[in-house]
C-alpha cells in the first residue's frame, strides 16, 4: 500500500496553508469550483436572486444582431471560460446568420464541460464549426495566436469582477498582446447597484450559495484530511462600497481550532473571526472604459438590460 505521505498533495496545498496562516485568514476562490461546486454555482444561476446570468442572457438575445454588427467580420469566436457554452448559441446563430463559416472556438480548463459545450453549439447552431480548446489561463494565451483570421473573444458572465483591479486589467493585457489590430472583444460586466439587490445575488433564501461557499472547507476536509466543522462556520456576503465590490466570507461562530493532517498544520480561530474567499467587483461606466483603456483595448459600444443592472461591452484592440 502506498502511505499517505508519498501521495502527491493537490497542487494548491501551498497557497491554502499560506492562506490560512495569514492575517486575515484567506483561501483561493478556484477552490470553489470542483466537480460539487461546479454543480452547486450551476443552481445559484438559475435561484431568483441571482439576476446575473439571466440578464446577461436577455441582453444577448435581444442585442445578438446590433453586437454582430457592431463586431465587423470575424473568421473566430473564441470565448475564455466557456464552460458548457449555455449563452453562447444565441451570438453564435447571428453570427451565422450573417455570414458562412463562424468558427467557434471555446476555451476551458474543463475538458468535460467542453465536450458538453459542443455538442449544445452543434444542436443550436448546425452551421458553426466548432474547435475546443482545453487551456488554463495560468499558462498564458499562446493559444490565441493559433487561432486564425479576424477574432472576437468572448469573456462572459462576470468573472472579470472576481478579479482585483490590477490583476484583470494585467489578464486583459495578456488577451490584447495576443490579439492584432481589429480583433475585438466582448465583455460581460456587472453593474453598481442597491446592496437590497446585490446582497441577497450572493445570500439566497434557499441557501445554495451557503453551500456552495462552504464547499471549500468540504474540500479541504476531503483533499487535506482537514477537520472543519462545517457547522461551526456561517456564510456572509457584504457589499463594500469603498472598494465596489461584493465580498464573500466563512465565519467562525466560536472560539475553534481546525487541524489538517496532511500537511500538518494547526489553525486557531478567534469568536467572529473570518476566512476571505472571493470578490465580486461591480463597475460604473467609467471603471469599465478606464480598466479597457488601461489593458490597451478602446471601448466602443455598450449594451445594457432596461435597469442596467447588468453589460455588454464591445472593445476594440487598440495600437499601443
Ligand atoms: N462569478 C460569480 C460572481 O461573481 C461567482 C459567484 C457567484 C460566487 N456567487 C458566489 C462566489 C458566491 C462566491 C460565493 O457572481
Amino acid at each position: 500500500m502506498i502511505s499517505r505521505a508519498a501521495v502527491a498533495l493537490p497542487a494548491y496545498t501551498e497557497e491554502v496553508v499560506h492562506g490560512l496562516t495569514s492575517r486575515p485568514k484567506t483561501l483561493p476562490c478556484k477552490l470553489l469550483y470542483d466537480d460539487h461546486g461546479s454543480q452547486l454555482f450551476e443552481e445559484i444561476t438559475r435561484l431568483p436572486e441571482y439576476y446575473l446570468t439571466r440578464t446577461e442572457l436577455g441582453i444577448l438575445q435581444d442585442y445578438a444582431r446590433n453586437i454582430v454588427q457592431a463586431a465587423g467580420s470575424p473568421v473566430s469566436i473564441v470565448e475564455l471560460g466557456a464552460g458548457t457554452a449555455t449563452k453562447t448559441g444565441t451570438l453564435l446563430r447571428a453570427f451565422a446568420r450573417r455570414q458562412m463559416r463562424v468558427k467557434y472556438f471555446p476555451v476551458d480548463i474543463s475538458s468535460g464541460a467542453l465536450g458538453d459545450a459542443k455538442e449544445r453549439i452543434k444542436e443550436e447552431c448546425a452551421k458553426v464549426i466548432i474547435h475546443p480548446v482545453v487551456a488554463d489561463f495560468g499558462d498564458g494565451f499562446h493559444f490565441l495566436r493559433e487561432i486564425p483570421g479576424r477574432k472576437v473573444v468572448l469573456y462572459l458572465g462576470s468573472s472579470i469582477g472576481n478579479f482585483e483591479w490590477n490583476d484583470a486589467t494585467a489578464m486583459l493585457r495578456r488577451v490584447r498582446d495576443q490579439l492584432t489590430d481589429g480583433d475585438a472583444l466582448l465583455l460581460g460586466t456587472d453593474m453598481v447597484k442597491a446592496p437590497e439587490i446585490l446582497v441577497p445575488a450572493y445570500d439566497d433564501a434557499q441557501g445554495v450559495t451557503e453551500e456552495f461557499s462552504k464547499n471549500i472547507l468540504v474540500r479541504l476536509n476531503r483533499e487535506l484530511d482537514a477537520n472543519f466543522d462545517l457547522d461551526s462556520f456561517r456564510h456572509i456576503a457584504e457589499w463594500s462600497p469603498s472598494q465596489s465590490r461584493m465580498e464573500i466570507f466563512l465565519q467562525s461562530l466560536w472560539p475553534q481550532t481546525a487541524t489538517l493532517r496532511t500537511p500538518r498544520l494547526t489553525i486557531q480561530f478567534r469568536q467572529g473571526e473570518r476566512i476571505h474567499t472571493e470578490n465580486s467587483h461591480k463597475y460604473t461606466l467609467e471603471m469599465i472604459e478606464r480598466m479597457l483603456c488601461v489593458s490597451g483595448f478602446k471601448l466602443e459600444n455598450t449594451w445594457f438590460d432596461a435597469q442596467k443592472w447588468f453589460a455588454l461591452n464591445l472593445a476594440r484592440v487598440q495600437a499601443d
